[in-house]
């Protein structure tokens, strides 16, 4: 698989104050898969994901996955998943176009994965990132994810060690305010528009809600 296949295309003009309107977030379909390489080939080096891996991951049924568009010229700038399991939301995969990095769409994409397993009742989110990826490790460690094991020697094209990140209980009270700040935050920054298709567009703030009583009795 070589990056002379899928060239990275120029990215539109994007201003952080201005850019929300013209953005849209929309379910991952097989047809995105050749569109999506010119991001992941200089996003995660050597064993980067195919086309193959994309499509079977919006075959797999516990999946979730999204693409995030620049509306006026149909050009993909980011993507990510999640998968729902029981009641964890794992998050596979996130990355944005590496000219666009630093405005705001990485952080666009991970609040719509929090909306998502919010609304869904997951009771917390977990994820693997590299112990170099300081970027990505404060995008989560803002909403709330917490260092909690490693993963020796996990990714095989260096050998890197994995950390593993989850979050609080998605309801419970500290997190959710933690979150609603955050997000807050984000929007005002963003011009107070809003991205379309995402899942909390028009939302009110998060509320904190209580485990099911089988989670509650089986961590006493
Ligand atoms: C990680 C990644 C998705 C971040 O995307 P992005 O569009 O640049 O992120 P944002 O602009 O939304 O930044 C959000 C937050 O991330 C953190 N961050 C982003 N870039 C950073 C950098 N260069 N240094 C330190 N922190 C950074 C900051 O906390 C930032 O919040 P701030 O703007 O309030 O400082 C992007 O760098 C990427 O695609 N990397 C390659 C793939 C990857 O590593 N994916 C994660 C796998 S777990």
């Amino acid at each position: 698989m070589t990056a002379e296949k899928y060239p990275l295309p120029t990215p539109p003009e994007l201003k952080r104050e201005t850019m929300m309107q013209k953005l849209l977030i929309r379910p991952m379909q097989k047809a995105d898969a050749p569109f999506l390489l010119p991001i992941e080939i200089p996003s995660f080096g050597r064993f980067h994901w195919n086309e193959e891996s994309f499509r079977n991951e919006v075959s797999n049924q516990v999946a979730n996955y999204f693409v995030l568009i620049h509306k006026p010229t149909g050009q993909y700038l980011g993507y990510a998943g999640v998968w729902f399991v029981v009641d964890e939301g794992h998050i596979t995969t996130l990355a944005t176009h590496p000219n666009l990095r630093g405005l705001g769409l990485g952080e666009l994409l991970v609040t719509h994965l929090y909306g998502l397993a919010y609304q869904a009742k997951m009771l917390l989110l977990t994820l693997e990132v590299r112990t170099s990826n300081f970027s990505a490790q404060n995008l989560y460690y803002k909403y709330g994810f917490r260092m909690v094991g490693m993963r020796p020697r996990y990714y095989q094209d260096t050998q890197e060690d994995a950390l593993l990140l989850t979050t609080p209980l998605l309801g419970d009270e500290q997190q959710v305010t933690l979150v609603n700040g955050v997000f807050n935050q984000f929007v005002q920054r963003a011009g107070e528009t809003w991205c379309d298709g995402h899942s909390l567009k028009n939302a009110p703030a998060l509320t904190p809600f209580a485990p099911p009583l089988d989670v509650l009795e089986a961590s006493t």
